[in-house]
């Protein structure tokens, strides 16, 4: 290789990267002050020493093929830190950025002509260790804040869960409150109407006894004008209907006032007002109260058979859990287009209870199952659903330490499976 003149010896001496200048067989004949100062050794070293002795972790392989194409391209080749971030291991004695032990490099090859052949091959280190750090600090930021972003999201979604699970339940328990109400304003009026209903029909019994007497008696003093004016009143106030009907009148009354009573009660079992917390709980009363509610939703689609098996009384809020059959028991009668069937099983398996609602109604498509149980998911028209019945359920029965399960057929129908505890494990039941 042609001499360097002084200065350009100096000048290469003072550059802040790495310069070296090897052979076609790698053998060093340049090495300047950063090379000198990094790796600890001289330039008189290491002179005509192949590169692969000096440094015997360079990757032989790769580095050959790279210089080769130096030298038949005649062209730069260029390997950044982000692809090879330590290409020369350096013994020590550069200063450490940070915690960083090792130099980060960017190396370029270069050719080297003479008289318009490639003679050597030149081979810059540029110390990319400050960018290395910075890129790994932006890095590690952008990674924490991504993490961030992703907890925020799913604490944003849980709060929006919980505030519409409260909006529903507060609506449920204003329902409640109000059927509470009802019932209780319908109580007393009802209590009396029915014990006078009792009273009446005795007083008729007794009016009607009592006419019968006076009838035989004038019949028997053997007074005919007054047997005549007798009978002429029975027939202008046609006594033998009133006779017939009085009692009729009166059964109806006192079917209709128990009617009442049975609303009234089931109102009152339904919304359990009083009775918010823990408990025992007979779920076939819950159930048959609940269907009571909402009998008018029922009554014109779907003929409704229940198979109750034998229960035993299951600790639960009731009045939650009415509100998750109720919701079930709706849901089936929606599912119904014109009339069909829902069935209302339950039963008994080891210490778990199931209360089970099918419907022969239009069925669930696959791609819904999995969305069922989230808020605000709803085929139903604006007006007639909100899409948070299910979720609130879902809810209900985790507080309950159960679950739900469906099952569904397009066209065929759809079965909601509750499954409950029936005793709940001790953490919960304070809650
Ligand atoms: N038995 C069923 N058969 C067919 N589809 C059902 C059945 N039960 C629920 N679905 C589907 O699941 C959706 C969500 O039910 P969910 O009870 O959560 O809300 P909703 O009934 O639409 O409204 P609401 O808030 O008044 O209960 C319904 O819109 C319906 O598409
Ligand atoms: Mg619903």
């Amino acid at each position: 290789m042609a001499p360097l003149s002084d200065l350009l010896r100096a000048v290469i001496d003072e550059l802040n990267m790495g310069v070296m200048i090897v052979d076609p067989e790698l053998r060093l004949e340049l090495w300047n002050r950063f090379m000198a100062m990094h790796s600890c050794r001289t330039e008189e070293d290491v002179q005509g020493r192949v590169l692969f002795d000096v440094f015997p972790d360079l990757p032989e392989k790769w580095f050959r093929q790279k210089v080769r194409s130096v030298l038949e391209l005649q062209t730069l080749a260029f390997t950044s830190w982000v692809q090879r971030p330590h290409v020369f291991d350096f013994a020590g004695s550069r200063p450490i950025t940070g915690k960083q032990s090792k130099m980060y490099q960017d190396t370029t090859f270069f050719p080297i002509l003479e008289h318009g052949n490639v003679t050597h091959v030149g081979i810059l280190i540029a110390d990319a260790t400050e960018r290395a750090v910075q890129h790994q600090i932006m890095h590690d930021l952008n990674q924490r804040l991504s993490q961030e972003k992703v907890e925020q999201q799913h604490l944003i979604e849980k709060l929006e869960e919980a505030q519409n699970q409260l909006l529903q339940s507060e609506k449920m328990a204003a329902i409640g409150q109000l059927a509470a109400g009802v019932a209780h304003e319908i109580n007393n009026p009802i209590g009396y109407v029915y014990s006078n209903i009792g009273s009446l029909e005795r007083s008729a019994q007794d009016l009607l006894d009592m006419v019968r007497a006076w009838r035989e008696a004038v019949e028997a003093s053997g007074a005919p004008e007054l047997v005549e004016k007798l009978d002429d009143l029975a027939k202008k106030y046609d006594f033998d209907f009133i006779q017939e009907d009085l009692s009729d009148l009166i059964a109806e009354s006192r079917e209709g006032a128990e009617r009442v009573k049975r609303i009234v009660q089931d109102l009152k079992d339904f919304s359990h007002v009083d009775k918010a917390e823990w408990q025992l709980a007979d779920l076939h009363k819950g159930l048959d109260s609940t269907l009571n509610v909402v009998w008018n939703e029922v009554k014109y689609k779907a003929e409704v058979i229940k198979e109750y098996g034998n229960l035993p009384e299951v600790e639960c809020i009731a009045s939650q859990l009415n509100q998750v059959f109720m919701n079930l028991i709706v849901n089936a009668a929606h599912a119904i287009e014109e009339r069909g069937t829902i069935t209302i099983r339950t039963g008994c398996k080891g210490d778990e209870v199931f209360v089970s609602v099918s419907d022969t109604g239009c069925g669930i498509p696959e791609q819904n199952l999995t969305k069922l149980f989230e808020p605000f998911f709803t085929t139903k028209p604006v007006g007639k659903g909100t899409g948070l019945g299910l979720s609130l359920s879902y809810s209900i029965v985790q507080r309950h330490q159960g679950r739900i399960e469906v099952e569904s057929e397009v066209g065929r129908g759809t079965t909601f499976t509750v499954w409950l505890p029936i005793r709940q494990p001790e953490k919960q039941v304070d809650e």
